[in-house]
């Protein structure tokens, strides 16, 4: 693996993250001395599918190796599931000086994350992500969490990896359509902070819906400086909500069934449609957006109407005061703060206006 970009979250020491196949031997070689055991969550695919050679190198190591497994998915992403994961570390007398190694996607980090932001008041972790979306997005910045009936990431807490290994090879397996989810992801990356990786992205063929190795690092790199900029999500970070505020709707109005990075697609287009008409963006930057999503196997075109998603719109987490608020960019790589904010206001009858719009 290569070290790509370290993260420096506010008040907290630095962390890398590394790219490349094979990290099981990055992870022995990360490992410290005074970690004497390690806990190993993932779901049951990707515990199935990736923890044998990391165990193997950790007991290598003479690390006492455990390994909690959860049924995959985004409905195990739950209170209860982590108190589950919990009972079982106190079961097997994991002490504060283990390390939590979350392998897999973002529910799997998000919630090996939450459990130890909290375990005995907080214990180290480090992140094997093996999806698109987690590599590029969800590994990289310290959210950690979970989600409750009444909406998704309700409950959670910052709390930084040691390191973040981005298992390039993992891709391979991953399916097409997961593999598109990040690609969302990565496009977001691009609209609001790197106007290079933008033309980059629109020059791929999107063959397979596998980027290169190196665009993945682009995205991942975005991702790093942004959250390194702002940790806690108070002011430049809120430029990674762009497409959420619609996207979130468009999640719950369909009851979870359009998956995230789908629902972050057609909501970038509706938000930059938003923008465009509002004057805060070019017609042709807007257009340019949703070709590149749609040429990246993306749907851009809401599945539900807007009066049904619209009541899904006031229980955002961005909505302050009663209004609705987006992060919009003011170019493709690029967005401008108004009024001191990294996102701005907008009415339902502009989202309504841009959700039918052909
Ligand atoms: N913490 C953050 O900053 C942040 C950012 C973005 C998203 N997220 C969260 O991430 C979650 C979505 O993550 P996701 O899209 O990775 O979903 P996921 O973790 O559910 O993974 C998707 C599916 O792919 C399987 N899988 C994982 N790696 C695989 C591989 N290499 N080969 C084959 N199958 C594999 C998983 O078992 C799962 O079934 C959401 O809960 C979202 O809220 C968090």
């Amino acid at each position: 693996m290569r070290h790509l970009v370290d993260v420096s979250p506010e008040g907290g020491s630095p962390y890398p993250v590394y790219v490349g196949g094979a990290p099981d031997g990055m992870l022995a070689a990360l490992w410290r001395d005074r970690w004497r055991q390690a806990v190993l969550i993932g779901d049951e695919t990707t515990a199935s599918l990736f923890a044998a050679p990391l165990v193997r190198a950790l007991e290598a190591r003479d690390v006492e190796v455990h390994v909690l497994r959860f049924p995959a998915g985004e409905r195990s992403k739950t209170r209860e599931t982590k108190a589950r994961l919990e009972d079982a570390m106190l079961e097997a007398h994991v002490e504060r000086d283990a390390c939590i190694v979350g392998v897999g996607g973002g529910v799997a980090l998000d919630l090996a994350g939450f459990v130890a932001a909290t375990y005995q008041r907080g214990i180290d972790h480090v992140f094997v992500a093996t999806t698109l979306l987690a590599q590029v997005d969800a590994a990289i910045g310290g959210k950690t969490g979970v989600d409750t009936p009444r909406g998704k990431n309700l409950i959670g807490a910052f709390h930084q990896p040691k390191a973040v290994l981005c298992d390039y090879g993992a891709l391979a397996s991953l399916d097409v359509s997961e593999r598109r989810n990040g690609l969302a992801e990565m496009v977001k990356h691009a609209a609001v902070w790197d106007a290079a990786l933008f033309r980059e992205l629109e020059g791929w063929s999107g063959e397979e819906a596998l980027p290169s190795e190196a665009l993945v690092g682009r995205s991942i790199a975005a991702k790093a400086e942004v959250v390194s900029r702002d940790t806690r999500d108070r002011g430049i970070r809120q430029v990674l909500n762009f497409g959420h505020t619609v996207g979130h709707a468009l999640e719950a109005a369909t009851d979870h069934s359009l998956p995230h990075g789908q629902a972050v697609a057609v909501g970038m287009t509706i938000e930059a449609r938003v923008a465009a008409r509002a004057g805060w963006l070019a017609d042709d930057d807007a257009r340019r957006l949703a070709a590149l999503l749609a040429r990246l196997g993306l749907p851009t075109a809401p599945p539900v109407a807007f009066s049904d998603a619209s009541s899904f719109l006031a229980s955002d987490k961005k909505t302050a005061r009663g209004a609705v608020r987006c992060a919009l960019p003011s170019t493709l790589g690029g967005v401008t703060p108004s009024g001191g904010s990294y996102t701005r206001e907008v009415s339902y009858q502009a989202l309504a206006a841009a959700w039918s719009e052909p």
